[in-house]
């Protein structure tokens, strides 16, 4: 691992420095090198993937064709490895650091974004599906990912407007109706194909990106890029021959549990119990 700071706001393992904490508040998002977990670990997390993706199940999802996977949702909860390394110091302290609170996992993800067929995310801002589907009340949670492949220009990365996340959430159009393909799904499917639910204004889009620029993360396999949830983001379509996997874990501070909802989504899609992750002091 990179090295552990000294700097900490809260008690317990604090392996982001004051300056990458500031970073991360300044511009919303932060990359960490791809040491930052153990090269065992971190090996073990992509020998997991291909079976992770190969559960089927409502927690899978497919990308509009059909017949890739796009997604697979709640793997913390299911598979030993990403159960480990959900509850590390190197992920769950840096969240720690960031939220300055006790963390949990909200949610958690493998996107697969396979070569030639994984398809896009919109823009969009994270924090309105945690607050209006699952209840939680401040955008106090931060996305942790771990680039399963190498990411580059050539395969959909993460692209971020620096910066966005410090206006709240954006003016937009919420959709009610299924994306084209997707009619028979469950209504909580709306919010994870590549037709965004939720459409930002592109004037808005256009004003952000102006003033803030764009800039998509690159790195190995095993680079750790952190965002918060009113970062506005998007990835195009892979068409590559290269996977771009990446595991995404969503923590959520304690002190910012979910409100009672009255159609709460799939367990795999949304935590209810808040049981805060020790972590050795
Ligand atoms: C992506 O995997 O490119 C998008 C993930 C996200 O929007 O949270
Ligand atoms: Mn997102």
């Amino acid at each position: 691992m990179a090295g552990i700071d000294a700097a900490r706001t809260t008690a317990g393992p604090a392996p982001l420095t004051a300056g990458m904490v500031a970073d991360y508040h300044r511009d919303g998002f932060l990359l960490l090198p791809g040491d930052h977990l153990p090269a065992d670990v971190l090996a073990e997390l992509i020998e997991a993937a291909p079976l992770i993706l190969a559960q089927e199940g409502p927690q899978r999802v497919l990308e509009r064709d059909g017949v890739t996977v796009r997604s697979v949702y709640g793997p913390h909860r299911t598979d030993p490895v990403v159960a480990r390394v959900s509850r590390s110091p190197e992920l769950a302290g840096a969240a720690r650091q960031l939220l300055d609170d006790e963390v949990y996992v909200h949610q958690s993800k493998v996107n697969l974004k396979a070569a030639f067929a994984g398809d896009q995310w919109e823009w969009h801002q994270d924090y309105i599906n945690w607050r209006d589907r699952d209840g939680i009340p401040r955008p106090d949670l931060v996305n942790v990912t771990v680039f399963l492949n190498e990411v580059n220009e050539f395969n959909g990365p993460l692209t971020f407007i620096p910066g966005s996340h410090r206006h709240g959430l954006l003016d937009g159009t919420d959709t009610d109706s299924m994306p084209a393909g997707y009619e028979d799904e469950p209504n909580w499917m709306a919010t994870l194909t590549a037709t965004e639910k939720f459409q930002v204004d592109r004037t808005v889009i256009r004003r952000l990106a102006e003033a803030g620029g764009l800039v998509s993360p690159k790195g190995p396999a095993g680079s750790v890029l952190m965002f918060h949830p009113n970062v506005l983001h998007a990835s195009s379509p892979n068409l590559s021959p290269f996977d771009r996997g990446m595991l995404l874990m969503v923590y959520n501070g304690v002190r910012n549990a979910p409100r009672p909802v009255e159609n709460p989504r799939p367990d795999f899609l949304a935590e209810r119990a808040v049981v805060p992750i020790p972590l050795a002091v």
